[in-house]
């Protein structure tokens, strides 16, 4: 197998770490980075998932590293062709994605300014809170071409979409195709007319009111776990739907998935990030692509793109 390139994951709490893992265990990269500013946690992780190798039967190298207030240990990231950012809080419950505004905007904006300065060529993915508004700061910050600043979240939104549904019907996950756009938030947009069952339309297994439930089920989807879990928030499905991203990246794979992504006139909607379809290759998005929606979708996705645009031009001043 062929080992290509070096990857960053910033932020070593239980989403960075994960994605560091499922990074390392796909064996495509020569070294995975993880750093975080706890003292000793990213390298404390990385030797643990390096000591992993022999069982998992991996190679990738996995380097930890503390990085300090002002920058100190973001050498270790130089070269990277990918940086996920997770540094932020996490919700408490009853939080709403929004409630983590201010203090994540201050950490995502530092920890972009220092990636810029030392993995200039790199493609982004934010996974912070909130995403649509960190990924559009992020963007900001680093000045990077739109093309290589996108955000996390439609996959993981799509995920949980798939996996209600597949659970409801007591069919196999891989048999069901679900899609949400829009904001990872209040106004994310399931969108059931794209939604199928080994090919056929959801609507005729389920009525409007049972897949009402399960669209319900699946925007809240973040806050049912951050209740259960009462400290900390989700990290298996995200981490798993972050590094597929980086993983389309990495592969110059021209997968189509729900991402953030600038938004420039599609669904005429223009100069926002947004949860849209976009095919996902080396250089990031390389296109949006458009589908057929209904009239009340693309109400809802237009909605959504107001919702988050006010809140993207609040966030370059926070
Ligand atoms: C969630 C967080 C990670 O949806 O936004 O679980």
């Amino acid at each position: 197998m062929s080992r290509r390139g070096k990857i960053t994951v910033v932020g070593a709490g239980f989403y960075g770490s994960t994605t560091a893992q499922r990074l390392a265990e796909y064996d495509i990269f020569d070294e995975v980075v993880l750093t975080d500013i706890v003292e000793g946690k990213p390298e404390g992780l990385a030797l643990d998932m390096s000591q992993s190798r022999p069982v998992e039967g991996f190679e990738t190298q996995v380097t930890g590293q503390t990085t300090g207030p002002d920058g100190e240990g973001y050498e270790a990231i130089a070269g990277s062709g990918i940086v996920i950012i997770t540094a932020g809080l996490p919700r408490k419950p009853g939080m709403s994605r929004m409630d983590l505004i201010g203090v994540n905007a201050k950490i995502v904006r530092s920890v972009t300014e220092q990636v810029v300065k030392h993995a200039p060529e790199a493609v982004l993915i934010v996974v912070s809170n909130p995403l649509d508004e960190m990924t559009a700061l992020a963007a900001k910050v680093s000045d990077f071409p739109s093309h290589r600043v996108m955000g996390q979240a439609g996959m993981l939104d799509t995920a949980r979409f798939t996996n209600f549904v597949a659970e409801r019907l007591g069919v196999p996950v891989h048999s069901v195709r679900t899609l949400t756009l829009g904001s990872h938030g209040d106004t994310m947009v399931p969108v059931p007319s794209a939604c199928t069952v080994n090919g056929a339309p959801l609507a005729d297994l389920l009525s409007p009111a049972e897949i009402e439930q399960l669209v319900d089920r699946t925007r809240n989807g973040g806050g049912e776990i951050v209740a259960l879990l009462k400290t900390g928030s989700a990290y298996y499905a995200p981490s798993a739907a972050a590094a597929r991203m980086a993983r389309a990246v990495a592969e110059d794979a021209g997968t189509v998935m729900p991402v953030c992504t600038w938004v420039d006139g599609e669904y005429d909607i223009s100069g926002v990030y947004l949860g849209v379809e976009a095919e996902i290759g080396a250089t990031g998005v390389r296109r949006v692509v458009e589908r057929d929606l209904t009239e009340s979708e693309l109400a809802s996705l237009r909605v959504a793109a107001e919702a988050v645009r006010a809140k993207q031009e609040d966030v370059a001043s926070l």
